[in-house]
């Protein structure tokens, strides 16, 4: 039996009893790489490198390895898991009433950031979809783990490689940090690319839907069909992961425009560190200042990390300039809006977070 099968999983109350030992593994090694592939062939859980974050993969076919991911996040059970496969080719396998758009859109973006919505295969265990009758595809464009789909032969689940609600990880280093007791390995394929979770676009309905912004824009999507794309700004509940409190650092995240933050520094008495907007004001000497990058993709790229980093430091708060509102922003507005909301009541650090 595989160490993440000892864990205790009751998918209502989610419990992990049991630490297990975590790998870290080297993705330039090739012994590494065996084992990575061994432990998700015996049905365990490895955290594996994508473009966009870390995911947290097992494999799809395998019933007791996909409720091992919940135990492991902590993650309620109905909250659907995305699949990665390792080509257009492999849709057949997970999904029935294909229309020819996936294939026209799978053309275009991948690999890479775009997940698929569509009608599940009933073959495929209901853990992996939360009981829904559809299921999210995408292929990765990270090399590694595009190779070790292709070499497994197949797909896996894999949410982002992170406890319930917290930020997504975009090293190794933050996976083993929050993870490490709770999965078998950690695969080190360096930092991801884009740093924020893929575009979901929903191809079930009689329209086309974005229902998570993400690093490819409506735009770009109505572009490749030729047909228009409606994203809500809302969270909805066909996507009951996408909840307000999500991504979260431990510090109180607060966004503000520059002249609220500038009157949270000069209020001085708490510890602050201030991430401004493409230029940052003189260096304080009561406040941590931050410069972010003026460009989308480096800014989304070092999001999480710059969190994580701030996070460690104990600090009473974070403030972030609001970045531009144009839609090419979409996605790092929206994970910016959960980072920021509250309650957060139910986001102290658990006993698990101690591993
Ligand atoms: O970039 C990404 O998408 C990363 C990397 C690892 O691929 N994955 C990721 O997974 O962000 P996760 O589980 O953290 O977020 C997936 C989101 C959740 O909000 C979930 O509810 C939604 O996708 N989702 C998955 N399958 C769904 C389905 N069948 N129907 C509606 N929403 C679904
Ligand atoms: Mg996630």
């Amino acid at each position: 039996m595989s160490p993440a099968h000892s864990l205790a999983v009751h998918l209502d109350t989610i419990n992990v009893e049991v630490m297990i030992p975590t790998q870290l593994l080297d993705a330039t090694s090739i012994s590494d790489i065996a084992i990575a592939k061994e432990i998700l062939r015996r049905g365990g859980l490895v955290a594996v490198p994508t473009e966009t974050v870390y995911g947290l993969a097992a494999n799809a076919m395998n019933p007791s390895a996909v409720k091992a991911i919940f135990a492991a996040k902590e993650r309620p059970s109905d909250h659907p898991l995305i699949v990665h496969i390792a080509g257009p080719d492999k849709l057949v396998d997970w999904a029935i009433d294909i229309p020819p758009l996936a294939y026209q859109l799978a053309a275009r973006f991948w690999p890479g950031p775009l997940t698929l919505l569509l009608r599940k295969r009933p073959q495929v265990p209901t853990e992996v979809t939360a009981g829904l009758d559809t299921i999210g595809l995408r292929v990765p464009a990270n090399p590694v783990l595009l190779a070790l789909l292709t070499e497994l032969g197949f797909g896996v689940a894999a949410p982002s490689a992170n406890p319930y609600k917290r930020l997504s990880p975009t090293s190794a280093e933050q996976v083993f940090t929050q993870m490490s007791g709770r999965i078998d390995a950690v695969l080190d394929g360096g930092d991801c690319e884009v740093g924020l979770e893929s575009t979901i676009l929903d191809l079930t309905g009689p329209k086309l839907r974005i229902l998570r912004a993400g690093p490819i824009t409506a735009s770009e999507i109505a572009q490749c069909t030729g047909l228009p794309v409606s994203q809500p700004m809302q969270h909805d509940i066909v996507v009951p992961g996408n909840v307000a409190e999500h991504y979260q650092p431990h510090t109180p995240l607060h966004l503000g425009t520059r002249e609220q933050i500038m009157e949270a520094i000069e209020a001085k008495g708490r510890r602050i560190a201030c991430l401004f907007y493409a230029a940052a004001p003189n260096t304080s000497e009561t406040a941590k200042i931050i410069t972010m990058p003026k460009e989308k993709a480096l800014f989304a790229q070092c999001l999480y990390k710059t969190l994580y980093s701030l996070d460690d430091l104990g600090l009473d708060a974070i403030w972030l300039e609001y970045p531009p509102s144009s839609e090419q922003w979409c996605d790092v507005n929206d994970r910016l809006s959960r980072a920021a909301a509250t309650p957060r009541t139910s986001l102290q650090p658990t006993s698990l977070n101690a591993f």
